[in-house]
């Protein structure tokens, strides 16, 4: 029996104590309180109610229960985000700190087209032909990205945990709030200085961490305290990927279309592809 099958039997046992109380709770509390009802994307109650029970199958209700129970979160607040591939949660560790939860749905559609970003990354020579066994290796896989550009002090939020489908990271917010999307900010207050951080994001992430994003624009990055932070840094691939430059072109043709949006003067996105794989042109 591996740890798989092991965890199932576990699982099943829980189930039939019935002893999802705390999880109960936590349930009636996310669907009454959502932290800010703006922020949650459009969605009716109906769905929100399906949306959430399609997260919270078996398996992610006894982790999440193990983690309440067990540390490190005591409680979880509500919904930022609830999103096709993931939601993610306002909740708050043991010493009441906040912190952001990604769970990620298990979902054979997604990890299908997961499956194309993990074939051809070197760290991952290992591609399981399982649903639930992708969507975890895409979740440790945005964890262990966290963490890569973290500790060469690139500003994305610090990883905490991994379980399985369960990511635990740095809340970006004040209080109750999270911080907005780039997309929603019309007016940076200098718009120069962000477009210049975020090029350099881009080229430390490429030259430091070796990954290119892949998903990069303003719907993927925070703006907290006038400065971005990077997230959804999951399908970041090596610089080793074979499409890691066709991924690095979109990144940078994202960025720079934003930023010519908001009638700020770039530079030419081709010199600064250049510039980021270390080429003289
Ligand atoms: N650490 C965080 N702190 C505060 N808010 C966060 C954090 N991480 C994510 N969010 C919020 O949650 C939203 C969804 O997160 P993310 O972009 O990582 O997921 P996603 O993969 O795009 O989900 P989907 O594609 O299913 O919508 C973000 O747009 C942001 O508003
Ligand atoms: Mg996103």
């Amino acid at each position: 029996m591996d740890d798989f099958d092991k965890e199932s039997e576990e699982i099943d046992d829980f189930i039939e104590e019935k002893s999802e109380k705390k999880f109960d709770n936590s349930i009636d509390q996310l669907e009454k309180k959502g932290i800010d009802y703006n922020r949650i994307r459009n969605i009716d109650q109906s769905k929100k109610r399906a949306v959430i029970e399609s997260v919270f199958d078996e398996r992610t209700v006894f982790n999440l229960n193990k983690l309440l129970i067990n540390g490190p979160l005591d409680r979880v607040e509500g919904v930022i985000s609830a999103g096709k591939e993931a939601n993610v949660y306002l909740a708050y560790d043991t010493e009441g700190n906040e912190v952001a939860i990604k769970i990620y749905k298990i979902d054979s559609n997604t990890s299908r087209w997961m499956r194309n970003y993990i074939i051809g990354d070197p760290r991952f020579k290992k591609i399981p032909h399982n649903v639930s066994k992708t969507i975890f290796l895409w979740a440790s896989k945005e964890f262990k990205n966290l963490k890569r550009a973290y500790k060469v002090g690139l500003s994305v939020p610090k990883p905490i945990y991994i379980r399985n489908n369960i990511l635990i990271m740095e809340y970006i917010g004040f209080e109750s709030i999270p911080a907005p999307l780039l997309k929603d900010i019309k007016t940076p207050k200098e718009p120069l200085n962000l477009f210049s951080e975020i090029l350099n994001f881009i080229k430390q992430l490429y030259n430091k961490a070796k990954l290119v994003h892949g998903d990069l624009s303003e719907f993927n990055i925070l703006y907290h305290n006038q400065q971005p932070v990077i997230i959804d840094i999951s399908q970041a691939v090596s610089t080793q990927h074979p499409k890691a430059e066709v991924y690095l072109a979109r990144d940078i043709k994202n960025i720079f279309n934003f930023f010519d949006k908001l009638g700020i003067q770039t530079s030419n996105p081709e010199d600064f592809y250049y510039d980021v794989i270390n080429i003289d042109v």
